[in-house]
């Protein structure tokens, strides 16, 4: 913790990373497992490949490979990190946390390091709480990461869900940043009366993990996607609205949409309803399907990459998930 340090004009992204396991699992790969073709998935969600984490790497692995990344590009080191946030659906363990090891990995031996458990919100959620606490003068340098090992929670008896997840990690350090720049505005919510659209039954309290929770596969992920898709599109409008209105901007000062890249078909409903252009949409789901967590970040390092994040260029980030929670963010880059 930073103490007696002034409080900024604003926090931002100083740095940016993320990490893709190498194998490529193809939509013609899920045909040979399930009864599904690669023209129904493209087709319905716009998905055409997701990559798999190797056997011997599990969530920590990629958060500390998307960690190191985001901090090179900040010209940060171990030192300088003061807390580290973990958005993760799966960790490695149900505890210790996952932030917890990524902070051994990287000897960041300052660090505070905690989990955020919120779905596919759960890296718009760790931004929302590092920009206050950077903001109130609490801590200078903090690594929001986002990183999901989904493939071991799906179930490849279900085509209706495992079709649709994949493996990644993505990372941000934020910091002070001069007024007028970094994040203009955050916004969450959650309504928690819709909680089973999407869950994983067994392991928890509730029903602890046992041979019947296995057998009855309960270890997997669960989801009723009609009325997923019927909620996302509502909640990520409106929380994108209660954003831009936040930063005192409107739909027009938005060079680049990144939504949470669940569905393609969802984030263009979204884009249509806010009056935004397809052309204006960043789309990482083809190549990476849903990342939960990690699915913005990604999508902010390869809108980098590809030149169509520069400096000046409004960014508005928008999710939702599990809960159902919801979370916006726009940001001036
Ligand atoms: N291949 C072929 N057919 C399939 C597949 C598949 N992989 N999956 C489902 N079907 C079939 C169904 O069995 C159904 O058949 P039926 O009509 O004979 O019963 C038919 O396709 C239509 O099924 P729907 O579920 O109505 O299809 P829909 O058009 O709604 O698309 C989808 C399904 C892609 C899941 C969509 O509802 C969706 O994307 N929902 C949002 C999901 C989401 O974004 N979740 C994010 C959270 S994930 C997290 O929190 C980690």
């Amino acid at each position: 913790m930073v103490t007696g340090d002034p409080r900024p004009d604003a926090v931002g992204i100083l740095g940016l990373g993320m990490y893709a396991p190498e194998r490529v699992v193809d939509n013609h790969w899920m045909e040979g497992i399930v009864d599904t073709s690669d023209e129904w998935i493209v087709t319905r969600t716009g998905i055409r490949e997701r990559r798999f984490a190797a056997a011997e790497d599990a969530t920590s692995d990629l958060a500390t490979r998307a960690a190191q990344a985001a901090m090179a590009d900040a010209g940060v080191g171990p030192e300088d990190v003061d807390l580290i946030i973990c958005a993760r659906v799966i960790g490695d363990m149900m505890f210790p946390a996952t932030a917890a090891l990524v902070q051994r990995n990287l000897g960041a031996r300052r660090a505070a390091a905690y989990d955020v458990v919120g779905g596919c919100s759960g890296w718009v959620y760790a931004l929302h709480q590092a920009r206050g606490m950077i903001a109130a003068g609490l801590y200078r340098r903090v690594l929001v990461i986002g990183a999901e090992v989904l493939s071991r929670i799906l179930d490849f008896q279900d085509r209706s869900t495992c079709v649709l997840l994949g493996d990644a990690a993505g990372a941000v350090v934020l910091g002070p940043v001069p007024q007028g720049q970094g994040i203009l505005s955050s916004h969450l919510g959650c309504d928690g009366n819709l909680w089973e659209l999407m869950y994983l039954p067994g392991g928890g309290s509730r029903r602890p993990a046992s041979h019947e929770t296995v057998e009855q596969r309960l270890h997997y992920f669960r989801m009723n996607g009609r009325e997923t898709y019927r909620h996302a599109v509502q909640v990520m409008e409106e929380a994108s609205q209660v954003a831009l209105r936040e930063a005192g901007l409107t739909v027009a000062d938005v060079d680049l949409f990144v939504p949470h890249q669940a569905n393609l078909r969802i984030m263009q409903a979204v884009g249509r309803r806010l009056g935004l252009d397809d052309a204006r949409i960043m789309v990482t789901v083809d190549r990476y399907g849903n990342t939960s967590s990690a699915s913005i970040p990604v999508a902010l390092e390869e809108a980098r990459a590809a030149g169509r994040l520069e400096r000046g260029s409004v960014a508005l980030l928008v999710s939702f998930g599990t809960g159902l929670a919801w979370g916006a963010a726009v940001v001036r880059w």
